[in-house]
């Protein structure tokens, strides 16, 4: 028996990876290279992401992109010739990690085509999620493997129903580059109802310094909402606005719930995020680590 029976709302088992953005802000590393690919120490963000949706039980990854993005696929896939080129040196650590990225989920990918915004992302994997509450993770968003997010919200979904967003609190003048939310307490320490919501608000306009990240879990009925929303802020069609209307009517599609992250998070779509993230993983590796940290400290005291 499949033990998500025995609760009172339906297990979890997909993620939609949103993956189509042009990755501007790096350029030129992007311009013939998805931003996804660039590394985090050795291994790209967003199998960081991927191995994230599987660490919390979802299997099934279904990835939103567009043209230029080929190399994710082949990442995800197995790649026979270098697999035999490094069995034949019998170079078995190498091996496993070139194995690694095939083995994490089944992978599905479907192109965005027009981007059109993150909402319209969203609605692109419809008919593959169909009628079942999903997850989805923004690439951009790298949550440190020790502070699992996910798989808190996943259980917050099976006890609240309806759909859970991922919420952070930040500094006033930070709020207009994110989703911000207007909440109530609950019970839990770490869950807020979710009351209204509002796309990158001006700070003076802010409901609250609650800024939403990349994770969500989603009751279906937001593909109805998604269907029809019209573009917001920037033109855009916004998973916010339609996350707003879920919020706003708890008959369609149930409460939208958040949980309150106070974990590591990087934005790996920023640069100088991006660049921490590298020296913070890379510290605490246990075979980068100890020489990194004794080159990092000198190179801090003697010339900076
Ligand atoms: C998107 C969402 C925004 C959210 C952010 C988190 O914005 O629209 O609500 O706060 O991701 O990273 P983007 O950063 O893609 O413009």
């Amino acid at each position: 028996m499949v033990s998500g029976m025995t609760q009172s709302h339906p297990r979890i088992s997909k993620a939609v990876i949103p993956a189509a953005g042009l990755g501007t802000r790096f350029l030129p590393a992007t311009k013939a290279t998805p931003k996804e690919m660039l590394p985090v120490v050795d291994k790209p963000a967003i199998q960081y992401v991927v191995e994230e949706a599987a660490s919390a039980g979802l299997d099934d990854v279904l990835m939103i992109t567009g043209r230029n993005k080929r190399p994710l696929e082949d990442h995800f896939d197995r790649n026979y010739e270098l697999e035999s080129a490094l069995q034949k040196k019998g170079d078995a650590g190498r091996l496993a990690k070139v194995q690694e990225s095939s083995d994490l989920a089944t992978m599905h990918y479907v192109r965005q085509g027009d981007p059109k915004g993150l909402g319209h992302a969203v609605l692109c994997a419809a008919p593959h999620v169909g009628h079942e509450p999903f997850a989805v993770l923004l690439g951009d968003d790298l949550i440190d493997p020790r502070d699992p997010l996910l798989k808190r919200m996943v259980d917050v979904h099976e006890q609240y129903g309806g759909s859970v967003i991922a919420l952070m609190e930040v500094e006033p003048e930070q709020i207009h580059l994110y989703g911000c939310a207007a909440v109530e307490v609950t019970e839990d320490a770490d869950v807020v109802k979710v009351t209204g919501l509002v796309e990158k608000p001006d700070p003076a306009d802010a409901p609250s310094n609650y800024a939403i990240i990349g994770r969500y879990v989603l009751d279906p009925h937001v593909f109805d909402i998604l269907r029809t929303t019209e573009p917001g802020r920037g033109g855009e069609i916004q998973l916010t606005d339609a996350l707003q209307q879920l919020a706003d009517d708890e008959k369609i599609g149930g409460p939208v719930h958040g949980v309150v992250f106070k974990g590591r998070r990087y934005d790996t779509g920023d640069r100088g995020d991006y660049l921490r993230a590298i020296v913070r993983l890379a510290c605490e590796r246990e075979d980068l680590g100890p020489d990194f940290r004794t080159w990092l400290r000198s190179y801090v005291t003697e010339e900076m």
